[in-house]
């Protein structure tokens, strides 16, 4: 009986090992271990040992079966986690996972936070207001009246007589002052809108307008800020140019280059062989517009800027193509 019990051990032993689908697995089951396997068939012979053997043999038979058993159930388990179930089987789990790809903030936000962080690191508040705007605070409040060939500039997308998608985020200026006394240093970012497109132009855009006033500000305070601004967003010391320009609500106005990024100044094909690239627009502000939201120009003085924020990054980053940022290739966005 006891030898019989071990080749029964060994040839169960054996068999597990052969096996390959659920289906032999279930087979060995019922012949192995169910109620009339062969296993139950030994137990039941039991009556047949020598009285003085039986408790040992009787052991000997169980343990057996429960180390079947539990190969039988380490054995499925296998056969489950490999899903080794014929055609589909053959997984390698051995092969390291496929990672899911991780998404990621689009380089124009990734800019977008960087620029106000450096302006809010400098105290400036941040203030934002709708796209679709008057005409009023997009081009009257900012001394822009009707038929001022500045509009022409705008390529603006008109709603209806009065009411537009704005062209820059400057409409913020006089929506702000006209709430609050000085001194207030804001930023405004956000979406804007022209009906224009090429390589350098999008339909909409993002722009950060910002603006300081307080009693006796002067250009100097706006060299002072941007020249920070500047270095912290470019990450280098460039040098920058205040060319002299015109804006109805500033006065003076000035548009800001920096040296080129790419040849430091030396001249090459991204600045058109001038050595500066254009980077804003800025200017103190015009007493009129001042006059307008009820502020007295004798008391108070202030400054103002506005960026576009993709052409920052095409700056920083050497893109030649605006239209990129709105493809939504992951090639191009997964560099970012
Ligand atoms: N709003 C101007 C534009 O979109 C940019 C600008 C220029 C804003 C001069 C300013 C400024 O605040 O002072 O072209």
């Amino acid at each position: 009986m006891e030898q019989e019990l071990q080749q029964l051990e060994k040839r169960a032993k054996e068999t597990l090992a052969t096996l390959q689908d659920n289906s032999q697995l279930e087979d060995f089951r019922i012949e192995y271990l169910g109620r009339k396997g062969k296993f139950s068939t030994i137990m039941r012979n039991l009556g047949n040992v020598a009285k003085e053997d039986r408790p040992r043999v009787g052991q000997l038979a169980n343990t057996i079966k429960q180390e079947i058993e539990s190969l039988f159930e380490e054995k499925k388990l296998n056969l489950d986690q490999t899903g080794a179930k014929g055609e589909t089987g053959d997984i390698d789990l051995t092969l390291p996972g496929r990672r899911p790809a991780l998404g990621r903030l689009h380089p124009v936000t990734q800019i977008m936070n960087e620029v106000c962080q450096v302006f809010e690191n400098m105290g400036f508040a941040i203030a934002e207001g709708p796209d679709v705007e008057t005409d009023h605070y997009n081009f009257a409040a900012l001394n822009i009246p009707e038929h001022h060939p500045a509009r022409d500039m705008h390529d603006t997308f008109y709603i209806s007589e009065s009411i537009l998608l704005r062209t820059h985020t400057s409409n913020m200026q006089a929506r702000i002052m006209e709430k609050q006394d000085p001194p207030l240093r804001v930023i405004a970012p956000g979406k804007v809108y022209r009906c224009d497109s090429d390589i350098t132009h999008t339909p909409m855009f993002h722009q950060v307008e910002g603006f300081l006033v307080d009693k006796k500000v002067s250009f100097a305070d706006l060299k002072g800020v941007l020249t920070v601004f500047t270095q912290k967003v470019f990450e280098e010391d460039l040098a920058l140019r205040f060319r002299p320009s015109f804006f109805p609500f500033t006065e003076p106005s000035a548009e800001v280059d920096i040296a080129c990024v790419i040849c430091k100044g030396e001249g090459c094909r991204v600045c058109k062989y001038t050595g500066w690239l254009e980077i804003l627009g800025c200017g103190m502000i015009d007493p009129e517009v001042f006059k307008m939201v009820g502020y007295d120009p004798e008391e108070y003085s202030g400054f103002a800027f506005g960026l576009g924020v993709e052409r920052i990054a095409m700056l920083k980053y050497g893109i030649d193509d605006i239209r990129l940022y709105y493809e939504n290739d992951l090639r191009f966005l997964s560099q970012f």
